[in-house]
């Protein structure tokens, strides 16, 4: 048996071994990028060969140490990035059968994020690559929840997205609407073009650089902070996205109507991507009042106690699954937790089709952890079928924060050798342009 076992493993090292041998042989020009991504609440790292060929890949979540405080907590994140950092990395080496020795570059996040938690990832990346003498590329978190779009694209076969593409990147910290165009296919600079219908097309090419115009970001609460903050308010823990997620096929989404913040005027505030001076028309969001509205319909409908009861219920469970959700919510908790998810739903989706259709955007992308959202898939998916344009998301997988996304990003900066500097530091509001 002990021996059967061995010769299984030296058999199947053996048999990824000579895969690697051959893959290297047929494709020895793509490079091999480690990168790391420590920005909020997870450790990663992973392996990705050429932008498009997902080697490994290792997430060590912070869940459960956040969890008892319905949220992230700065200090803690810092000091479980600390102790996870070495083993995750050594971990997505293991898991590629690969050495320090056979990557060609070191690729980080540098922002925007936790100013503790990025520091853990820069400072580390910096580390490895002054010890190896591997150039190290400093990414924007937010591009690398759009590269995983493309990674995943380019790993299934499809080589075809067109330009220009509209990005909405939804998690926990961001909800942006970026248009984005390849530095190098059209005569315009998408930062400075004030016209709204930009006519640079074209397929997307893995070795041009991509630049950013924001369009349209939150000017309150990102969308996946108020399912993060809904489901606290009402007992259910953290994070709040997968349990609503959940929770919201159980209950009627019309019975409650939430209606969300329209914004008419022009947001003035001086800081991060707003600087740059966009005429004509923006698509931003504002989600902190759909979350008071919650508040006061659970305050009015006395809803107080039941929270109370469903908190204490959950708090005695270790790792609570959705019937465990499902058995402490009665049936008004549920339809109140599916009208706020149509709600916020649908205002993602009529917002980014508006932008699509005034941009005259050729493909549409959907990423960040909000994107694992059932029913904003499918939403998303019925929806732009309707007005003509195709839309991509992240395997659920890639959807929430990731290392494989950072490393996917950071290919375009190898082929054009975008290196950070070793005074490169982390950034807590990096603006993505
Ligand atoms: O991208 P991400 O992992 O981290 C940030 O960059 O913020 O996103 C985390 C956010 C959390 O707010 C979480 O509640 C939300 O994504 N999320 C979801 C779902 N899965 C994660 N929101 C709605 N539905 C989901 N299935
Ligand atoms: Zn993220």
């Amino acid at each position: 048996m002990f021996l059967g076992c061995l010769y299984f493993c030296i058999r199947k090292s053996y048999f990824e071994l000579t895969v690697r041998f051959i893959y290297d042989r047929i494709v020895p020009q793509l490079p091999y990028i480690l990168a790391i991504e420590s920005s909020c609440d997870e450790t990663a790292a992973a392996i990705v060969q050429g932008g498009e060929r997902l080697v490994s890949s290792v997430v060590a979540s912070q869940i459960a140490t956040h969890q008892p405080y319905g949220g992230v907590v700065p200090e803690l994140a810092s000091r479980e990035h600390l102790r996870n950092i070495v083993p995750v990395v050594h971990g997505a080496l293991e898991k590629a059968s690969m050495t320090l020795d056979q990557i060609d570059a070191l690729a980080v996040t540098k922002g925007p994020g936790l100013a503790g938690a990025l520091l853990v990832g820069v400072s580390y990346a910096k580390a490895l690559a002054y010890a190896t003498g591997k150039p190290l590329i400093a990414v924007n978190h937010l591009e690398g929840h759009i590269h995983a779009v493309l990674l995943e694209q380019r790993q299934a076969g499809n080589h075809d997205l067109q330009f220009p593409v509209l990005a909405l990147v939804v998690s926990g910290g961001h909800t942006h609407l970026y248009l984005a165009e390849q530095v190098g296919d059209k005569e315009a600079d998408p930062l400075t073009t004030h016209d709204l219908q930009l006519t640079a097309g074209g397929k997307v090419q893995p070795h041009l650089s991509w630049s950013y115009r924001n369009i349209g970001h939150t000017r309150d609460d990102a969308a996946g902070e108020a399912f993060d903050k809904v489901a606290k308010l009402l007992g259910l823990g953290y994070p709040g996205g997968p349990i609503i997620d959940g929770l919201a096929r159980f209950g009627d989404p019309k019975a409650v109507h939430f209606p969300i913040t329209q914004l008419k005027h022009a947001d003035r505030r001086p800081t991060g991507p707003r600087k740059v001076a966009v005429s004509g028309a923006r698509f931003d969001f504002s989600y902190s009042g759909i979350k008071t509205a919650v508040l006061r319909y659970v305050e009015t409908h006395d809803m107080l106690e039941a929270i109370e009861r469903r908190r204490a219920a959950l708090l005695q469970l270790r790792a609570p699954v959705l019937d465990d959700y499902r058995r402490v919510c009665d049936q008004p908790t549920l339809d109140l937790v599916a009208s706020f998810q149509r709600a916020i739903v649908d205002d993602l989706v009529t917002k980014t089709l508006e932008a699509a259709r005034a941009t005259a955007t050729a493909t549409l992308l959907v990423t960040g952890g909000v994107a694992a959202n059932t029913e904003l898939r499918e939403t998303f998916e019925e929806r732009a079928a309707q007005d003509g344009f195709p839309v991509y998301f992240p395997s659920r997988r890639l959807s929430t924060d990731n290392a494989a996304m950072i490393a996917a990003a950071a290919y375009p900066k190898w082929l054009t050798k975008t290196f950070a500097d070793m005074d490169v530091s982390g950034e807590a509001t990096l603006p993505l342009r």
